[in-house]
Order: C-alpha cells, then structure tokens, then sequence
C-alpha cells in the first residue's frame, strides 16, 4: 500500500495531467490573431503552478461518486480564474512582482495592456468551458447553479473583492478577524468554489454532505492563504517561483505580520484539524481530500 505521501503525489499528478491536456485543448492556439494575447493566455495557464484548485475538483467529486470525465470542465474553468486572478495580482498597479512561477510575470514577458486582456480573456474563457464542455451529461440547474457559484467566487463578494480588501489595508494594521475576512475572501472563495464544483458534478446542490464539504473548504481556505504569509517569510525563491519577502516590503497584512510565525503555524494546524473533522462520515474515497489538507499546511512552494 502507498504511503500518503506517494498516494497524494500520485494523485497529484494524474490531476495535473488530466488539467494540462484540458486547458492546451481550450487556450486558443498561440498563432492564432490575435497572437500576442493568445501567446499571454498560455504563457500564464500552461506548463507551472501546483494546480492544487483543479486537484480539489477531482478530489472532491471522487468523494462524491462524481464521474470523473465531468470533472474536467469544472477544474479546467477555476484554474483559468486562478490564473487570470495571479496574473492581475502582480501588475503594477497591485502587488507589482517581477516573478512568478519561476518566470517573468505576464506583464514583464509582454507588457502590461496584454497582460490585463490576457486575465480578462482567461476569465471568459472560464466560464465558456463551463457551460459549454459535456453539458448534456450534467443535469442542467446543476450546470447553471456552478456558474453561479464560480462567478460568485470570482467576483466582488469573492476574489476580487478580497483583491480590494487587500490592497486597501496595505499599509494598515488590521485586527485578526479583518484579516481573515481578506483571506477568505481573496483566497478561501475559490477553494470553496473548487471543492463545491467537483461535489455539484455528482449530487444535488440540496445533498447533506455539500455542507460538510463547504466548511472542510473554508478551513483549507484560510489555511492556504496563511501558509502562503508564511512562505512568503521564510521560503526560498527557487522552490516558491516567486521572490519571498515581499509582502513585508510592500507593507501588506498578513498572518505573520499580524501574529508571528508560530501561532500563524498553530491556526493553520487548528484549521487542518477542523477541515478533518468536517469529513467524519467521508469514507476512504475522500482521502484525498484528506491529505491535500495535510499537504497545504506543510508545503514549501
Ligand atoms: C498563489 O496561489 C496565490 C494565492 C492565492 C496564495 P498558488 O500557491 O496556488 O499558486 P500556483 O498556482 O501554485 O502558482
Ligand atoms: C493573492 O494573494 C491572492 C490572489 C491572487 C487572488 P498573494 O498576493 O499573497 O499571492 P502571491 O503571494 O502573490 O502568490
Ligand atoms: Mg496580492
Ligand atoms: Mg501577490
Ligand atoms: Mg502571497
């Protein structure tokens, strides 16, 4: 038998796997006109990152009985809203970085009118693989309620407000439950997003076990976002892809800044807790789940 460890890479990796070949089907080719955006668009989708949002969609719908040939559109969708959401974070204009998954960032590699059309089109492009990839297996109020859910996720009582919430309180010292607001809302909204449209693909949005994964979904949220502040402290460059220390230079709340380290440590490992409790009742099928849990509160990039 595996150990978690080498289940978690297995899993890992098939979901990967499964996801590059989904977003290369749907990114428009990198000839086509208008090049230079297409170019952008796959640039930043393609080839990097740790896909832990697409791995949720299949951990999740596994935990379910979803059927994985569902499961594509769904991960494929939110990690275009992610991608778009990294490239717009690092503009100028927001956190201004140069790096990001180990490679010049998008307004660094083209320019930075490209890189704001290139998230605005992976957006779109989001919410077309959604509604259009297998749309005739999946029930149709199920397909219209995970549009909903991700435009809510990704919009101004989700990501992008979080985004808002973030770059308001740069500068500011906030108290602990206005910085978990800023998480849950930057980060948590498409993690939770993440694991509802995985479930959505195989039940109903009025089955009991959706909210055991919500509140399994927000505690890994936060606990993401907390982990990333604390990489963001203490992580090397090359593992993270990203320039450590600068949340500290450009004077932006965070965990560590707010708390320290260790009791930034210690709620994560609270909020790891808590995410396995909420699955009490899950069989083995939701082990994935299980130790992307793990994973978040432990890993270095
Ligand atoms: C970075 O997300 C932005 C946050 C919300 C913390 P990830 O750490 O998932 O970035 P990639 O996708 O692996 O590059
Ligand atoms: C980003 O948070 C959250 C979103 C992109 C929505 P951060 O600004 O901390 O992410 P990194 O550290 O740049 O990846
Ligand atoms: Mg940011
Ligand atoms: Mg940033
Ligand atoms: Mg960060």
């Amino acid at each position: 038998m595996k150990t978690p460890d080498a289940a978690l890479s297995a899993f890992l990796d098939a979901s990967r796997e499964r996801l590059e070949g989904c977003l290369d089907h749907w990114l428009p080719p990198a000839t086509r006109h208008p090049a230079n955006l297409h170019q952008a668009m796959r640039y930043s989708a393609l080839g990097g990152g740790k896909r832990i949002r697409p791995t949720l969609v299949y951990a999740s719908g596994q935990a379910i009985g979803a059927d994985p040939a569902l499961l594509d559109a769904p991960a494929c969708a939110i990690e275009l809203i992610h991608a778009y959401s990294l490239i717009h974070d690092d503009l100028p204009a927001m956190d201004d970085d140069d790096l990001r998954r180990g490679k010049p960032s998008c307004h660094r590699a083209f320019d930075e009118a490209t890189a704001i059309l290139a998230g605005d089109a992976l957006q779109s492009l989001a919410f077309h693989v959604l509604s259009t990839h297998r749309h005739e297996q999946l029930d149709a109020a199920n397909r219209l309620h995970m549009l909903d859910q991700l435009a809510q996720a990704a919009g101004s009582r989700g990501m992008a407000g979080g985004q808002a919430i973030d770059l308001a309180a740069t500068g500011q010292q906030l108290n602990i439950a206005e910085l978990e607001d800023m998480h849950i809302h930057k980060t948590g909204a498409l993690v939770r997003a993440s694991v509802l449209l995985g479930a959505l693909c195989g039940c109903t949005a009025d089955d009991p076990r959706l909210e055991k994964l919500d509140h399994y979904a927000k505690c890994i949220g936060l606990a993401f976002q907390i982990r990333d502040d604390i990489l963001d402290v203490e992580g090397e460059v090359d593992a993270l892809g990203k320039h450590p220390g600068m949340d500290q230079q450009r004077e932006k709340s965070t965990y560590p800044a707010l708390l320290g380290l260790e009791p930034a440590r210690q709620r994560a490992q609270e909020l790891h807790a808590e995410a396995i409790e909420s699955l009490t009742g899950f069989d083995e099928s939701a082990d994935p789940l299980r130790w992307i849990s793990a994973y978040i509160i432990e890993r270095e990039r």
